[in-house]
């Protein structure tokens, strides 16, 4: 299945995540800059923070405590649709999810 990764500049990139595969890892194996991921997936650097579509936002199961609460420490202000991506599992329901990088810079 297809994942949309825009950049803050607008820039995008459509790439192939495996079934099973976060979008964090997804990222970082097609070298998709600003998705960083310090903590491997821990849920403990919010480095991962991304803004889901809201289409598909809709399709993902609510952010559990421990992630909600890294979402209000983001170096980006957390935002409707804020996940962090390293929790987006990859399925085929998700097929063209779109999502956008937070700018640590805004
Ligand atoms: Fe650290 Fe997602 S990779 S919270």
């Amino acid at each position: 299945p297809r994942v949309i990764y825009t950049h803050p500049t607008g820039e995008h990139r459509e790439v192939e995540v495996p079934v099973g595969q976060n979008l964090m890892l997804g990222a970082a194996a097609h070298g998709i800059e600003g998705i960083v991921g310090d903590c491997g997936g821990a849920m403990s650097c919010a480095t991962c923070h991304v803004i889901v579509d809201a289409a598909f936002a809709a399709l993902l199961p609510a952010p559990d405590d421990t992630e909600s609460q890294m979402l209000d420490f983001t170096a980006a202000p957390r935002e409707a649709n804020s996940r962090l991506s390293c929790q987006i599992v990859m399925s085929d329901r998700l097929d063209g999810i779109a999502i956008r990088i937070a700018d640590p810079q805004v």
